[in-house]
Protein backbone atom coordinates (compact mmCIF):
# COMPACT_ATOMS: atom_id res chain seq x y z
CA UNK A 1 0.00 0.00 0.00
CA UNK A 2 1.57 3.61 -0.62
CA UNK A 3 1.93 5.78 2.06
CA UNK A 4 -0.17 8.82 2.46
CA UNK A 5 1.96 11.80 3.85
CA UNK A 6 0.78 14.42 6.16
CA UNK A 7 3.34 17.14 6.94
CA UNK A 8 2.49 19.78 9.53
CA UNK A 9 4.79 23.35 9.70
CA UNK A 10 4.92 22.67 5.79
CA UNK A 11 5.31 26.32 4.93
CA UNK A 12 8.57 26.74 7.10
CA UNK A 13 11.91 27.10 5.59
CA UNK A 14 12.36 22.81 5.82
CA UNK A 15 8.61 22.27 4.99
CA UNK A 16 8.76 23.92 1.37
CA UNK A 17 11.16 22.05 0.40
CA UNK A 18 10.92 18.52 1.65
CA UNK A 19 7.17 18.55 0.34
CA UNK A 20 8.91 19.19 -3.47
CA UNK A 21 10.94 15.76 -2.34
CA UNK A 22 7.78 13.69 -0.97
CA UNK A 23 5.89 14.85 -4.32
CA UNK A 24 8.83 13.18 -6.33
CA UNK A 25 8.93 10.41 -4.41
CA UNK A 26 5.37 9.31 -3.54
CA UNK A 27 2.89 11.22 -6.39
CA UNK A 28 1.40 14.72 -5.83
CA UNK A 29 -2.21 12.70 -4.18
CA UNK A 30 -0.03 11.33 -1.64
CA UNK A 31 1.40 14.35 0.32
CA UNK A 32 -0.93 16.60 2.28
CA UNK A 33 0.80 19.89 3.40
CA UNK A 34 -0.28 21.66 6.51
CA UNK A 35 0.58 24.89 8.21
CA UNK A 36 -1.41 27.45 10.55
CA UNK A 37 -1.99 29.89 7.92
CA UNK A 38 -1.86 28.74 3.56
CA UNK A 39 -1.73 30.71 0.74
CA UNK A 40 -5.36 30.07 -0.82
CA UNK A 41 -5.28 27.28 -3.85
CA UNK A 42 -2.29 25.50 -3.18
CA UNK A 43 -2.75 21.73 -4.13
CA UNK A 44 -3.25 19.49 -1.31
CA UNK A 45 -2.43 22.26 1.38
CA UNK A 46 -4.81 22.32 4.22
CA UNK A 47 -4.78 24.75 7.47
CA UNK A 48 -4.28 23.21 10.48
CA UNK A 49 -3.00 23.80 14.31
CA UNK A 50 -1.30 20.81 15.42
CA UNK A 51 -1.74 22.34 19.16
CA UNK A 52 -5.42 20.68 18.30
CA UNK A 53 -5.93 17.22 19.01
CA UNK A 54 -9.03 16.85 17.87
CA UNK A 55 -8.33 18.93 14.36
CA UNK A 56 -5.14 16.64 14.13
CA UNK A 57 -7.16 13.52 14.31
CA UNK A 58 -9.84 14.67 11.88
CA UNK A 59 -7.07 15.45 9.50
CA UNK A 60 -5.53 11.92 9.62
CA UNK A 61 -9.06 10.03 9.58
CA UNK A 62 -10.42 12.51 6.74
CA UNK A 63 -6.92 11.99 4.45
CA UNK A 64 -5.92 8.25 5.37
CA UNK A 65 -2.74 9.57 6.21
CA UNK A 66 -0.17 6.61 7.19
CA UNK A 67 2.82 8.81 8.13
CA UNK A 68 3.78 12.12 9.74
CA UNK A 69 6.48 14.57 9.24
CA UNK A 70 6.09 16.66 12.12
CA UNK A 71 7.73 19.98 10.66
CA UNK A 72 5.64 22.11 13.17
CA UNK A 73 7.83 24.34 15.45
CA UNK A 74 9.07 27.35 17.30
CA UNK A 75 12.61 28.15 16.83
CA UNK A 76 15.80 28.59 19.23
CA UNK A 77 15.47 32.66 18.60
CA UNK A 78 11.75 32.87 19.06
CA UNK A 79 11.53 30.58 21.70
CA UNK A 80 13.36 32.90 23.95
CA UNK A 81 10.97 36.09 22.80
CA UNK A 82 7.99 33.14 24.50
CA UNK A 83 9.35 30.67 26.73
CA UNK A 84 6.11 29.02 27.96
CA UNK A 85 4.55 29.69 24.00
CA UNK A 86 7.72 27.80 22.73
CA UNK A 87 7.25 24.99 25.18
CA UNK A 88 3.40 24.59 24.42
CA UNK A 89 3.80 24.75 20.80
CA UNK A 90 6.93 21.99 20.90
CA UNK A 91 5.99 19.78 23.33
CA UNK A 92 1.93 20.37 23.05
CA UNK A 93 2.01 19.16 19.38
CA UNK A 94 4.37 16.63 19.53
CA UNK A 95 2.35 14.59 22.43
CA UNK A 96 -0.91 14.92 19.70
CA UNK A 97 1.01 14.02 16.67
CA UNK A 98 2.67 10.34 18.76
CA UNK A 99 -0.85 10.05 20.84
CA UNK A 100 -2.69 10.22 17.67
CA UNK A 101 -0.02 8.10 15.68
CA UNK A 102 -0.54 5.50 18.37
CA UNK A 103 -4.34 5.69 18.57
CA UNK A 104 -4.36 4.70 14.50
CA UNK A 105 -1.47 2.84 14.20
CA UNK A 106 0.12 5.43 11.87
CA UNK A 107 3.16 3.48 10.19
CA UNK A 108 6.24 6.07 10.29
CA UNK A 109 6.88 9.26 12.13
CA UNK A 110 9.71 11.59 11.68
CA UNK A 111 10.38 14.33 14.18
CA UNK A 112 13.33 16.72 13.69
CA UNK A 113 15.64 17.18 16.72
CA UNK A 114 18.65 19.93 16.54
CA UNK A 115 21.98 20.81 17.88
CA UNK A 116 20.03 22.42 20.39
CA UNK A 117 19.79 19.40 22.22
CA UNK A 118 23.19 20.23 23.98
CA UNK A 119 24.44 22.91 26.51
CA UNK A 120 27.69 23.82 27.87
CA UNK A 121 28.45 20.85 29.72
CA UNK A 122 28.62 18.34 26.31
CA UNK A 123 32.07 18.86 24.36
CA UNK A 124 32.41 21.89 22.20
CA UNK A 125 34.22 20.22 19.60
CA UNK A 126 32.83 16.97 17.96
CA UNK A 127 30.43 16.70 19.86
CA UNK A 128 29.37 12.92 20.43
CA UNK A 129 26.02 11.42 20.61
CA UNK A 130 25.81 10.18 23.87
CA UNK A 131 27.24 13.62 24.77
CA UNK A 132 25.24 15.08 28.85
CA UNK A 133 22.03 17.17 27.28
CA UNK A 134 21.75 20.14 29.73
CA UNK A 135 20.48 22.42 27.32
CA UNK A 136 20.05 26.38 27.70
CA UNK A 137 17.44 27.30 25.20
CA UNK A 138 13.88 26.58 26.22
CA UNK A 139 13.78 25.42 22.22
CA UNK A 140 16.96 22.74 23.25
CA UNK A 141 14.98 22.05 26.40
CA UNK A 142 11.77 21.05 24.31
CA UNK A 143 13.97 19.02 21.60
CA UNK A 144 15.62 17.04 24.31
CA UNK A 145 12.37 15.94 25.78
CA UNK A 146 11.02 15.53 22.43
CA UNK A 147 14.23 13.02 21.62
CA UNK A 148 13.33 11.24 24.93
CA UNK A 149 9.71 11.17 24.39
CA UNK A 150 9.98 9.90 21.08
CA UNK A 151 12.59 6.90 22.18
CA UNK A 152 9.41 6.49 24.83
CA UNK A 153 6.61 6.08 22.20
CA UNK A 154 8.89 3.69 20.33
CA UNK A 155 9.93 1.22 23.25
CA UNK A 156 6.05 1.90 25.12
CA UNK A 157 4.38 0.81 22.15
CA UNK A 158 6.26 0.66 19.54
CA UNK A 159 5.81 3.57 17.93
CA UNK A 160 7.89 3.74 14.94
CA UNK A 161 9.62 7.44 15.25
CA UNK A 162 12.54 8.54 13.63
CA UNK A 163 14.77 11.54 14.13
CA UNK A 164 17.38 13.44 13.24
CA UNK A 165 19.77 16.22 15.05
CA UNK A 166 19.73 18.87 12.40
CA UNK A 167 22.83 21.33 11.78
CA UNK A 168 21.77 24.64 11.16
CA UNK A 169 20.17 24.53 7.78
CA UNK A 170 20.97 26.66 4.67
CA UNK A 171 19.32 26.92 1.35
CA UNK A 172 18.23 29.32 -1.34
CA UNK A 173 14.88 28.50 -1.64
CA UNK A 174 13.31 29.29 1.50
CA UNK A 175 13.89 31.76 4.67
CA UNK A 176 14.48 30.46 7.97
CA UNK A 177 11.86 31.17 10.76
CA UNK A 178 13.59 32.10 13.99
CA UNK A 179 16.56 30.24 14.71
CA UNK A 180 19.99 31.07 16.22
CA UNK A 181 21.51 29.98 12.37
CA UNK A 182 19.40 32.21 10.56
CA UNK A 183 22.33 34.46 9.86
CA UNK A 184 24.20 31.91 8.05
CA UNK A 185 20.95 32.60 5.01
CA UNK A 186 20.72 35.93 5.08
CA UNK A 187 24.39 37.01 4.22
CA UNK A 188 24.30 35.57 0.88
CA UNK A 189 21.40 37.02 -0.20
CA UNK A 190 22.84 40.54 1.33
CA UNK A 191 26.22 39.26 -0.51
CA UNK A 192 24.00 38.89 -3.64
CA UNK A 193 21.96 42.01 -3.49
CA UNK A 194 25.07 44.12 -2.83
CA UNK A 195 24.17 45.35 0.76
CA UNK A 196 26.14 44.85 3.88
CA UNK A 197 25.22 42.78 6.35
CA UNK A 198 25.63 43.50 10.28
CA UNK A 199 25.80 40.25 11.74
CA UNK A 200 24.21 39.11 15.10
CA UNK A 201 26.71 36.88 16.27
CA UNK A 202 30.74 37.03 17.03
CA UNK A 203 33.06 36.87 14.19
CA UNK A 204 34.47 33.43 16.06
CA UNK A 205 31.04 31.85 16.78
CA UNK A 206 31.61 28.13 15.06
CA UNK A 207 28.55 26.30 14.69
CA UNK A 208 27.47 22.97 12.88
CA UNK A 209 26.05 23.85 9.73
CA UNK A 210 24.49 22.08 7.08
CA UNK A 211 23.40 22.77 3.34
CA UNK A 212 19.43 22.03 2.58
CA UNK A 213 19.91 19.43 -0.08
CA UNK A 214 21.99 17.38 2.48
CA UNK A 215 19.34 17.89 5.12
CA UNK A 216 16.82 16.85 3.09
CA UNK A 217 18.36 13.70 1.88
CA UNK A 218 19.54 12.42 5.38
CA UNK A 219 15.61 12.77 6.30
CA UNK A 220 14.77 11.05 3.24
CA UNK A 221 17.01 8.16 3.68
CA UNK A 222 16.20 8.25 7.72
CA UNK A 223 12.65 7.37 6.70
CA UNK A 224 13.30 4.80 4.07
CA UNK A 225 15.93 2.41 6.21
CA UNK A 226 14.90 -1.32 7.80
CA UNK A 227 13.78 -0.42 11.26
CA UNK A 228 16.51 -2.89 12.40
CA UNK A 229 19.42 -0.66 11.12
CA UNK A 230 18.37 1.73 13.94
CA UNK A 231 19.73 2.03 16.91
CA UNK A 232 19.10 5.18 18.23
CA UNK A 233 15.40 5.77 18.35
CA UNK A 234 16.33 9.52 20.15
CA UNK A 235 17.74 11.90 17.41
CA UNK A 236 20.47 11.07 15.33
CA UNK A 237 23.85 13.71 14.93
CA UNK A 238 24.26 14.46 11.41
CA UNK A 239 27.56 16.61 10.52
CA UNK A 240 27.23 18.62 7.47
CA UNK A 241 30.51 21.53 8.11
CA UNK A 242 31.04 23.41 10.50
CA UNK A 243 32.36 27.38 10.30
CA UNK A 244 32.00 30.61 11.82
CA UNK A 245 30.93 33.99 10.77
CA UNK A 246 34.20 35.34 9.78
CA UNK A 247 34.81 31.99 7.72
CA UNK A 248 31.94 31.91 6.08
CA UNK A 249 32.13 35.50 4.77
CA UNK A 250 36.04 34.49 3.21
CA UNK A 251 33.88 31.76 1.48
CA UNK A 252 31.46 34.73 0.56
CA UNK A 253 34.35 37.05 -0.64
CA UNK A 254 35.36 34.76 -3.13
CA UNK A 255 32.40 35.90 -5.23
CA UNK A 256 32.11 39.85 -3.42
CA UNK A 257 35.91 40.87 -2.33
CA UNK A 258 33.99 44.39 -1.02
CA UNK A 259 31.26 42.45 0.88
CA UNK A 260 31.56 44.41 3.98
CA UNK A 261 30.46 42.71 7.03
CA UNK A 262 30.26 44.66 10.55
CA UNK A 263 29.34 42.54 13.72
CA UNK A 264 26.58 43.74 16.75
CA UNK A 265 26.02 40.38 18.74
CA UNK A 266 22.96 40.30 20.66
CA UNK A 267 20.97 37.69 22.61
CA UNK A 268 21.75 35.28 20.54
CA UNK A 269 25.08 35.35 20.93
CA UNK A 270 24.84 33.44 24.13
CA UNK A 271 22.81 30.18 22.70
CA UNK A 272 25.12 29.95 19.79
CA UNK A 273 28.06 29.68 22.67
CA UNK A 274 26.12 27.06 24.60
CA UNK A 275 26.04 24.82 20.98
CA UNK A 276 28.77 22.78 19.98
CA UNK A 277 31.13 23.91 17.16
CA UNK A 278 31.23 20.41 15.26
CA UNK A 279 29.31 17.01 15.63
CA UNK A 280 30.68 13.68 15.55
CA UNK A 281 27.99 11.68 13.23
CA UNK A 282 30.01 8.11 13.60
CA UNK A 283 26.80 6.31 15.09
CA UNK A 284 24.54 7.87 11.91
CA UNK A 285 27.08 6.66 8.78
CA UNK A 286 27.53 3.57 10.98
CA UNK A 287 23.96 2.67 11.53
CA UNK A 288 22.07 3.81 8.00
CA UNK A 289 25.18 4.84 5.50
CA UNK A 290 24.91 9.15 6.61
CA UNK A 291 26.83 10.65 3.99
CA UNK A 292 26.74 14.25 3.38
CA UNK A 293 28.13 16.19 -0.01
CA UNK A 294 28.35 19.58 0.67
CA UNK A 295 31.41 21.49 2.53
CA UNK A 296 31.18 25.36 3.14
CA UNK A 297 32.92 26.19 -0.47
CA UNK A 298 30.34 24.02 -2.27
CA UNK A 299 27.59 25.70 -0.42
CA UNK A 300 28.34 29.11 -0.89
CA UNK A 301 28.79 27.97 -4.76
CA UNK A 302 25.61 26.38 -4.90
CA UNK A 303 23.92 29.38 -2.99
CA UNK A 304 25.48 32.49 -4.67
CA UNK A 305 24.75 30.85 -8.30
CA UNK A 306 21.00 29.82 -6.95
CA UNK A 307 20.57 33.59 -5.74
CA UNK A 308 22.29 35.29 -8.92
CA UNK A 309 19.32 33.66 -10.42
CA UNK A 310 16.71 34.76 -8.04
CA UNK A 311 17.51 38.39 -8.06
CA UNK A 312 18.78 38.53 -11.11
CA UNK A 313 17.22 42.03 -12.52
CA UNK A 314 17.05 42.98 -9.29
CA UNK A 315 21.19 44.14 -8.49
P1 LIG B 1 10.24 27.27 10.43
O1 LIG B 1 10.15 28.18 11.61
O2 LIG B 1 10.77 27.80 9.16
O3 LIG B 1 8.84 26.61 10.13
C1 LIG B 1 8.02 26.11 11.16
C2 LIG B 1 6.60 26.13 10.65
O4 LIG B 1 5.77 25.65 11.71
C3 LIG B 1 6.11 27.55 10.29
O5 LIG B 1 5.66 27.57 8.96
C4 LIG B 1 4.98 27.80 11.29
O6 LIG B 1 3.90 28.53 10.75
C5 LIG B 1 4.56 26.39 11.65
N1 LIG B 1 3.87 26.30 12.94
C6 LIG B 1 4.18 26.93 14.10
N2 LIG B 1 3.27 26.62 15.04
C7 LIG B 1 2.38 25.78 14.47
C8 LIG B 1 1.21 25.13 14.92
N3 LIG B 1 0.76 25.29 16.16
N4 LIG B 1 0.55 24.33 14.06
C9 LIG B 1 0.98 24.17 12.78
N5 LIG B 1 2.08 24.78 12.29
C10 LIG B 1 2.76 25.57 13.13
O7 LIG B 1 11.10 25.99 10.90
P2 LIG B 1 12.00 25.03 10.02
O8 LIG B 1 13.33 25.63 9.96
O9 LIG B 1 11.27 24.67 8.78
O10 LIG B 1 12.10 23.79 11.00
C11 LIG B 1 11.28 22.66 10.90
C12 LIG B 1 11.64 21.70 12.02
O11 LIG B 1 13.04 21.38 11.94
C13 LIG B 1 11.43 22.28 13.40
O12 LIG B 1 10.96 21.27 14.26
C14 LIG B 1 12.82 22.72 13.83
O13 LIG B 1 12.96 22.69 15.22
C15 LIG B 1 13.68 21.68 13.16
N6 LIG B 1 15.04 22.16 12.94
C16 LIG B 1 15.29 23.16 12.04
C17 LIG B 1 16.60 23.61 11.85
C18 LIG B 1 16.92 24.70 10.88
O14 LIG B 1 18.08 25.14 10.82
N7 LIG B 1 15.98 25.18 10.07
C19 LIG B 1 17.63 23.04 12.60
C20 LIG B 1 17.33 22.05 13.53
C21 LIG B 1 16.03 21.60 13.67
N1 LIG C 1 18.66 26.30 13.23
C1 LIG C 1 18.00 26.07 14.47
C2 LIG C 1 17.97 27.29 15.31
O1 LIG C 1 18.87 28.09 15.16
C3 LIG C 1 18.70 24.96 15.22
O2 LIG C 1 17.79 24.04 15.62
O3 LIG C 1 17.09 27.43 16.12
Amino acid sequence: MSEKILVTGAGGQIGTELVTKLVEKYGVDQVISSDLRISEGSQNTIQLDVTNKENLEAVCLEYGISQIYHLAAILSAKGEENPLWAWQVNMGSLFNVFETARKLNLTRIFYPSSIAVFGLEAPKKLTPQHAVLIPESIYGISKAAGENLANYYFKRYGLDVRSVRYPGLIGYKSLPGGGTTDYAVEIYHKAVLHEPFECYLQSDAALPMMYMEDALNATLQIMEVDSSRLSLRTGYNIAGCSFDPAEITESVRKYYPDFEVTYKPDFRQKIAESWPASIDDSIARNDWGWTPHYGLEEMTAEMINNLRKKYSGKN
